[in-house]
Formats: structure tokens, sequence, C-alpha cells
């Protein structure tokens, strides 16, 4: 039981920890987190347009960050030098590809001067019915976990031109992948790599439709913790996994239950700034630089589920899995 224990201590915010001169907690905004000028960065961001991620570039682009919002449905152009718009589906890998091989065409020069920042944070929770994407993946898993992957695998080779064409590069490379709480779930329903689409199990059993979301966020877990693992070679990449907490947005709007969720969860309910404030601690904050492969939440450390932490042996084969369903190739030889 204990990731119960564990649970509570993100839910109610119990795990804040004094180290962090009393600042962080659950009721920390991401803009009591920021202070400093921006204006050497570029943030890589998915799902920008609404929630969280939206109010995390726009105040890191406040404090004078570029934004390169990859998002599923691009407004027209801005023409602002500091935001761009690149389209790309999380639920079809031919849209990825296009997506990458248009922000390395148009936009990868920008990085000889700004230092990357990568943001995993579009998802899906619950849609109405078994959605499968383009690629024949269930929807929460395919979009959630399977598109970032694809997006980061394709992305890591520019991110790492653009470290070492630099003659004096400051910063590490940043990326923080957001999974949930919910990860902790699969101690009801484990992840099953031989049905990772639900093609055998059923979906609409129990609350199994909720428990695919729980998986794809675990495997979002598995997934920071052997890509730290798999760039041990190349230590300025630094990966972090986050935990925003409980914010009431449109994730999982379609969902009957939706209304009546957020209601029992009001308690442990954070704002959308509150919710943020994680992912700009993992994104910008200097005291855990020197850290990768961790999970945070509260703006805080926070031990990974025991499923994470003891099972090196299937995040190895997941991340074997995904390789090959995502036909993509490991960057280092
Ligand atoms: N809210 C919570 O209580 C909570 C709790 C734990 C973890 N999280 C995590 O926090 C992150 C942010 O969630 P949020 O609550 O801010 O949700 P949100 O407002 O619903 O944002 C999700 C974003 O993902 C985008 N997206 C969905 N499908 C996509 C696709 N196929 N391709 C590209 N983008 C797609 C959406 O874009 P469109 O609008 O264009 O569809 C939307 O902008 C998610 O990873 C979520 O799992 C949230």
């Amino acid at each position: 039981m204990k990731w119960l224990w564990d649970a509570s201590l993100e839910f109610f915010g119990w795990n804040e920890q004094p180290n962090t001169q009393n600042r962080n907690s659950f009721y920390t905004t991401a803009e009591e987190l920021l202070s400093e000028n921006l204006n050497h960065v570029a943030l890589l961001v998915t799902g920008s347009l609404s929630g969280m991620g939206q109010h995390t570039a726009t105040l890191l682009q406040q404090h004078g960050a570029t934004i390169f919002h990859f998002v599923k449905n691009a407004p027209k152009d801005s023409n602002n030098q500091t935001e761009y718009f690149i389209e790309m589906d999380l639920a079809n890998l031919s849209s990825i590809k296009q997506a990458v091989e248009c922000f390395n065409e148009n936009y990868s020069h920008l990085l000889q001067q700004l230092h990357p920042l990568v943001l995993c944070n579009a998802a899906v929770m619950v849609p109405p019915k078994l959605v499968y994407t383009k690629d024949g993946f269930e929807s929460q898993m395919g979009i959630n976990y399977f598109g970032h992957f694809s997006w980061i695998m394709q992305l890591l080779p520019i991110l790492n031109q653009s470290y070492l064409c630099k003659s004096n590069p400051i910063q590490n490379i940043r990326i923080v992948i957001v999974s949930s709480v919910a990860h902790r779930f699969c101690h009801f329903s484990p992840l099953d790599l031989q049905d990772l689409h639900w093609n055998r199990r059923n979906y609409y059993f129990g609350i199994n439709y909720f428990f695919a979301y729980c998986q794809s966020k675990f495997a979002l877990a598995l997934f920071a913790k052997e890509l730290s693992h798999q760039l041990e070679t190349l230590p300025y990449f630094r990966i972090y996994c986050v935990h925003p907490g409980v914010v009431k947005t449109k994730l999982g709007s379609e969902a009957m239950i939706h209304p009546l969720f957020y209601c029992l969860m009001h308690p442990f309910s954070k704002t959308v700034a509150q919710g943020a404030a994680t992912m700009v601690y993992c994104l910008t904050s200097k005291e855990i630089e020197h850290q990768t492969g961790k999970y945070y939440s509260n703006c805080c450390e926070q031990e990974f589920d025991t499923l994470v932490q003891q099972n090196a042996s299937l995040s190895n084969q997941l991340w074997n899995q995904s390789l090959q369903e995502t036909n993509t190739k490991w960057f280092i030889v």
C-alpha cells in the first residue's frame, strides 16, 4: 500500500520540502517561481493552446523566451518574432515527422543562439469511446505516450546539434515529461506490453478506459526514466517527470463523469497557475539543474511509484517496443 501513501503525499501536498526556502508548496504558483529573464531560451511545447501548457508557455514568453508551439490546429501566423506555431497531430506519426522536418528546416538555426527547453504536455483523457489513432494505437496511449516518444526521438539529434554548435553552452537541455499521479493506479491495472492498444482486453469493463489513461501516464514515467538512462553519455540532457496536480481544465471534458470528478476532487484541486508551477520549476529551477530521471510534484522531488523504480527491464522492453512501433531509430550509435 506504499503507492497509496505516496499518492496521498502528492494529493495533499505533504511532500513539501523545507530545503527549498519554504517557498515551494502545493499552493505555489508558476508566477512566484520565475523572476529571471529568459530571452536566451526557446521552449518547444505541445498542447500549449489551453490549460497548463498555455499558462506555462505564456509565462515563459512574458519573461522573454521564444516559444515554438507544436499544436494540432495552429492559428494563423502571429507575425510575432518570439512565437511560432507548427502544426502537429500527436495522433498521427507522419504529422509528427512533418512537424519536426518543418522545425528543422525553418527554425532550427534559431537554436544556435537559444537554449532549448522541451515540454511534453499535451494529452487526452477518457475519450467517450475506444478510438484508434491513424497508426492503430489506442488514443490515450497513442497521443499521450507514443506521440511524445516519436516527437522526442526525432527532436533529439536537432537538440544535440544545437548544443554542440555552441562555443560556450551555458545551460543543459531540459526535457520535461508531464505524467500524472495516475501512473500509480497501475497497481490496479498493470501495463500490458502484449496488449498496449486494448485489442484483447475489454475497454468498457469497469473503468478500464480510465486505466488506459493511467497506463499512458505510467508509460511516460517509464520513458522519462529510460530516456535519462539512455542519455547517460550525453550528460547535458536532463530529463524531468512531472505530476502537475489536479486542475480543472478541459482535459477529460468529453467524459460524462467530468463534472462529478472535479466536484469530488475540488478539495485537492489547484488553480491552473498552481498546476503549471511544477512544470515551470522543472523547466527553469537552478536547484535541480544537476538532476535527471527524477519525478516531481508540488515543486518538490517525489519518488516514482515502486512499479517504475523497480522495473528497469519493463522500461527497457517498452523502449525497444516503442522504437519498433513508431519506426524510429535511436540517434546515438
Ligand atoms: N488537469 C489535471 O487535473 C491533470 C492532472 C494530472 C496530469 N495532468 C496532465 O497535465 C497535462 C496538461 O493537461 P491540462 O489539464 O492542461 O489539459 P488540456 O487543457 O486539455 O490540454 C491538453 C492539450 O493537449 C492537446 N492535444 C490533445 N490531443 C492532441 C493531439 N492529438 N495532438 C496535439 N495536441 C493534442 C490539446 O489540444 P486541442 O485543444 O487542440 O485538442 C490541449 O491543448 C496533460 O499531460 C495531463 O495529462 C493534468
